[in-house]
């Protein structure tokens, strides 16, 4: 498969070609992703919540988030990925910022980072894109923030909220990055950014007048644990399917079905 470009994106957009994200954090899921057609990969640092037991992505580190990321590279070589950069990694100060957002080009493999913010970063994205480094930009709910917002909450009900939404996402697309996820903006502002810019948006949870979609990867296997995001919909029983799985090995081990004869040497 040809890989995806960063140029390609805007005129994926302009094609209104919708674009398609899933988050990947292992090898074999990115192979699977990769093989369904998937357009891009997230290396999201939501894997600190789905897969490794924590109740926020706050804990999540630059060495934790490459060794997922080096993952995702070796079960997808030819796809795109993006590499979530986590909290403090690119916030402190822009020299670090910039070491770490190339560290994930560098020893991960990666093809783009993707941070959180409105125009407060809108100077960082300019200064990494200038070094050479794609940005893909995150407004909204902005996950990294959940100690200072007090909770997971929508963004942008307000019109002055929204005005405010609107007004940073052009700035962060002068700022040089080649799309932009929402995340749980209401849909109509999420239309209207989308409207407003020439890069694309990638929404969950903000509508389907977004250029894309995005999805964590457990929510939409029936993963998740405890109960299904509204911005989420399990896809065909995936969850079950794993549980049933799961269940059946135990009942053929106990059975003496497995291992069979073809299982053994
Ligand atoms: O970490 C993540 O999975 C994300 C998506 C929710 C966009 O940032």
């Amino acid at each position: 498969m040809k890989k995806t470009t960063v140029a390609a994106f805007a005129k994926r957009k302009a094609a209104e070609e919708k674009l398609v994200m899933v988050t990947a954090y292992d090898a074999p899921a990115a192979r699977i992703a990769a093989d369904a057609g998937i357009d891009i990969l997230l290396v999201g640092d939501s894997v600190a919540m789905t897969a490794l037991g924590l109740s926020s992505t706050i804990p999540m580190t630059m060495d934790e988030m490459l060794h997922h990321a080096k993952a995702v590279r070796r079960g997808a070589p030819e796809s795109f990925v993006v590499f979530d950069m986590p909290f403090m990694s690119y916030q402190a100060d822009d020299a670090e910022a910039l070491r770490n957002a190339a560290r994930a080009l560098k020893e991960a493999g990666s093809d783009a980072v993707k941070l959180e913010g409105g125009a407060e970063v809108a100077p960082l994205i300019a200064k990494l894109v200038s070094a050479g480094i794609p940005v893909m930009a995150h407004m909204g709910l902005m996950p990294q923030h959940v100690r200072a917002i007090g909770g997971y909450k929508v963004a942008g009900r307000t019109p002055d909220e929204a005005a405010r939404l609107l007004a940073e996402a052009r700035e962060i697309e002068k700022a040089g990055a080649f799309s932009l996820v929402l995340e749980c903006v209401p849909a109509a502002l999420g239309k209207s950014i989308t409207d407003a810019l020439t890069i694309p948006t990638i929404g969950i949870g903000s509508g389907a007048g977004c250029s894309g979609q995005v999805q964590v990867l457990h929510d939409l296997l029936g993963l998740g644990g405890e109960g299904v995001p509204r911005d989420a919909r399990p896809f065909p029983a995936s969850g079950n399917a794993a549980k049933e799985a799961r269940a059946q090995y135990a009942d053929d081990v106990k059975k003496g079905v497995f291992p069979a004869p073809d299982n053994s040497f």
